[in-house]
């Protein structure tokens, strides 16, 4: 049977995070882990822009949140209040022909009668729970009283320290607290790349309120994260916001919205975006006994805040940014014909690597040497990458093919052996229109620096 267009898509863009360092398969060479990856040098370069990012604009943007940076391994009591201990699974399904473990709503219905997507068998459990914390010892000894779970959201570590953040950061309803790091969940089927994966990171911003304000900025935290979306290079075309309805929101939510991209695999969850009333600080406060309540001066009311939460993750955008990247066109090659070209259009200001530098050619010394002291011109101000090897048209290519949105070329012009107004001058090239202009060195990084910010 022959593949869909974006599952060959889909196959070509795995194809590339691996052949160019995007992404690896965790512990490959002992046959991998399932569900768990590897960021290579590009990919991580890659993450990092996106959190950093997501950091400026959701933290240092702003007068009314501040960060925190909590501990992946938490009290038990944690998780038993929150209700992941005794609720926090997926409906698990096994096929009894074929042993496969299957998320419930990944078995197919024919007619009336329940199938294995994997061999077509017939004989399937009834759906049962499977929590998907992964359980874990605190200290030497192995029992009940040393159980602890790695956390499955970055979230509960910022309300259970809500009180001391509000205390030290001397802030004013509404305000929020922001973390990025690491969650984990046993997922029963890891799939489609690093979307669902057993080890993965979150950005998470708990932005507490007033009751009567939840509603309003719900709204206005859906607005502010299309928007961070679009600012990253993601086309509003792209982005759906589905109104999750009453059945599948979460008891204690009062609104929920699912950011959704348009992946080749299909429309799948990017971000979360939910108004939880005051659920998590009373569940706290009541199982710990420690007062979460707020003190407002001006009316002299104690409450328990309210919070809307923007939830991303840090694997998906990133894998949401290199399949709206990758694009293929024709452009000439060295003899002038025409070939396909593999260009990931990321937007600058994401891209692992802003500019390429490239003597012309790599045995004629003076251009080294240029080439050389431009990558130490740039360096301060952007990430540059030096490649000497090959036809210039092979390296355009090579760096088009990560991402690279500039390219600066030295060449016998640079050293003004034909025209000396040309002296200290070089190509710049941008990577989606590959126009070249001529530009002076030393104007380099003012004209670089407000293109990739
Ligand atoms: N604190 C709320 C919370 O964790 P969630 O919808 O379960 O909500 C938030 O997760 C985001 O975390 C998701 O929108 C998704 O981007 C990311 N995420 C969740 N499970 C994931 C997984 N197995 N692999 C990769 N990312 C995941």
């Amino acid at each position: 049977m022959s593949r869909s267009p974006d599952a060959q898509r889909m196959e070509k863009i795995v194809s590339l995070c691996k052949r160019r360092g995007f992404v690896f398969q965790s512990s490959e060479i002992y046959g991998g882990l399932n569900g768990c990856w590897d960021y290579g040098p590009l990919g991580v370069e890659l993450k990092r822009n996106l959190k950093n990012y997501w950091w400026h604009v959701m933290v240092h943007e702003r007068d009314d949140v501040v960060g925190m940076d909590g501990s992946i391994l938490m009290n038990r009591a944690v998780w038993k209040a929150s209700g992941h201990e005794d609720t926090f699974s997926d409906p698990m399904v096994d096929c009894r022909s074929c042993k496969a473990r299957l998320r419930a709503d990944q078995v197919i219905e024919r007619k009336g009668v329940r199938q294995c997507p994997n061999c077509g068998g017939k004989d399937l459990t009834e759906p049962r729970p499977f929590n998907l914390m992964f359980k874990t010892y605190v200290g030497a000894t192995e029992g009940e009283s040393s159980v602890t779970y790695l956390r499955p959201e970055t979230a509960q570590s910022i309300f259970v320290q809500f009180k001391n953040v509000l205390e030290v950061s001397r802030k004013k309803l509404p305000f929020g607290i922001a973390q990025i790091g690491k969650a984990f969940r046993n997922e029963i089927n890891p799939r489609n790349f690093t979307f669902r994966s057993r080890e993965f990171e979150q950005m998470e911003l708990e932005y507490f309120c007033r009751a009567e304000e939840g509603m309003k900025l719900l709204d206005y935290w859906l607005e502010e994260r299309l928007k961070f979306y679009q600012n990253i290079g993601i086309s509003r075309e792209k982005l759906h916001a589905r109104t999750v309805p009453d059945e599948e929101r979460a008891f204690y939510s009062k609104g929920t919205y699912d950011i959704e991209y348009d992946f080749p695999f299909g429309w799948q969850e990017l971000e979360g975006v939910a108004y939880r009333t005051d659920y998590d600080l009373s569940q706290h406060q009541n199982a710990s006994g420690k007062s979460l309540e707020y003190f407002d001066e001006e009316t002299k009311q104690r409450f328990v805040p309210h919070v809307v939460e923007p939830s991303a993750g840090v694997d998906r955008t990133v894998l949401a940014l290199i399949c709206e990247a990758y694009s293929e066109d024709e452009a000439p090659d060295e003899k002038g014909e025409m070939e396909t070209r593999l260009v990931l259009r990321f937007h600058p200001r994401m891209a692992p690597i802003k500019c390429g530098v490239f003597p012309l050619l790599k045995n004629k010394e003076p251009l080294v040497a240029k080439a050389k002291e431009i990558i130490d011109l740039l360096r301060p101000h952007l990430t540059v990458f030096y490649d000497e090897s090959g036809a210039i048209g092979r390296r355009y290519r090579r760096q088009d093919e990560i991402g690279t949105p500039f390219g600066v070329t030295v060449d016998f012009e640079t050293l003004g052996e034909k025209d000396a107004t040309l002296r200290d001058t070089v190509t710049l090239r941008e990577r989606d229109s590959m126009k070249q202009e001529r530009v002076a060195i030393n104007d380099l990084a003012g004209i670089l620096t407000p293109r990739i910010s």
